[in-house]
C-alpha cells in the first residue's frame, strides 16, 4: 500500500521523505489555508521533494473553469495529480484530463456508487473519506471494502485512495482490504511505529550494553 501525507507543511513532507516513507502528498484547499503560504509555491516545494503524485484541488465548480484551473495546476510540475469534485462537472473534467495523459484525484467520495462513476471517467485516484463518515456513525471502512469489491469486479485500473485518515487502525484496515493507497496526516503515519514492546526492548538492551563499559564508536 502506498502512503501519501495528507498536509502541506513543508518540514512534515522532509522528515517522512527522508524516512523513505513518502510515496506522494495529497493537498486540498483547507490545508493550503492552515499553511498561510501561497499555494503555487507551496505546491512546487512539495512536488520538487516527492516523486510521487502531488494531489492539487480545483476550486471552481463548472468544467470549464475547472479545466483552466487544471492548466495552471499542471505547469507545476508533471507529477501535479488535479483533484476534482465528485459532481458531473468534475467527472466530465476528470475525463478529459485523463484523456490528456493527466493524473486525476476524484475527491469527496462518500459511496459506493460515486467511486463506480469515477473509475468510469478514467480517474487515477478515488478518494474516499472514511474519517468524516465515522463522525457521522457510519463505518468508513465498509465503504472501501465495497469500492475493492466492485473494482475487483470489473478490473478498474482506477486507485482505491483512502483520504480522512484519522488514526492509525484506519491504516490498518485498509492494508488488510487491499486499498491501493491511503493518505494521512504526518502524526498517524508517525504513530504507526509505535509499539511499548519496542521501547521496553531498547531500554533493555540499552541497560545491558552500559554494563559490558564498551563502545562501539570507540573502535
Ligand atoms: C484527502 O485528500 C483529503 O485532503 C483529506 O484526507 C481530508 O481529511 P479530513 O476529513 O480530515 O479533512
Amino acid at each position: 500500500m502506498k502512503f501519501f501525507a495528507d498536509t502541506a507543511e513543508i518540514d512534515e513532507i522532509r522528515e517522512l521523505a527522508d524516512a523513505g516513507l513518502l510515496d506522494g502528498v495529497t493537498t486540498n484547499p483547507s490545508l493550503i489555508a492552515k499553511s498561510g503560504r501561497d499555494f503555487m509555491e507551496v505546491t512546487r516545494e512539495i512536488c520538487d521533494l516527492v516523486d510521487g503524485p502531488v494531489s492539487a484541488e480545483v476550486v471552481a465548480l463548472d468544467h470549464a473553469t475547472m479545466m483552466k484551473e487544471a492548466e495552471t495546476l499542471r505547469k507545476i510540475a508533471d507529477n501535479v495529480c488535479i483533484k476534482v469534485p465528485l459532481t458531473i462537472e468534475g467527472l466530465k473534467t476528470c475525463r478529459k484530463l485523463t484523456d490528456e495523459g493527466t493524473m486525476v484525484n476524484v475527491t469527496l467520495c462518500f459511496s459506493a456508487n460515486q467511486a463506480l462513476l469515477a473509475a468510469k471517467a478514467g480517474a487515477t485516484f478515488v478518494s474516499p473519506f472514511v474519517g468524516r463518515h465515522d463522525d457521522n456513525g457510519v463505518d468508513g471502512m465498509e465503504l472501501i471494502r465495497d469500492i475493492r469489491l466492485i473494482y475487483d469486479n470489473y478490473l478498474f485500473d482506477t486507485e482505491i485512495l483512502v483520504a480522512s485518515v484519522r488514526h492509525v487502525t484506519h491504516v490498518l484496515e485498509s492494508a488488510k482490504i487491499g486499498a491501493d493507497v491511503m493518505t494521512a496526516p504526518p502524526k498517524v503515519i508517525k504513530a504507526l511505529v509505535n509499539h511499548t514492546l519496542t521501547d521496553k526492548g531498547i531500554e533493555g538492551f540499552l541497560k545491558d550494553w552500559q554494563s559490558t563499559g564498551q563502545s562501539i564508536l570507540a573502535n
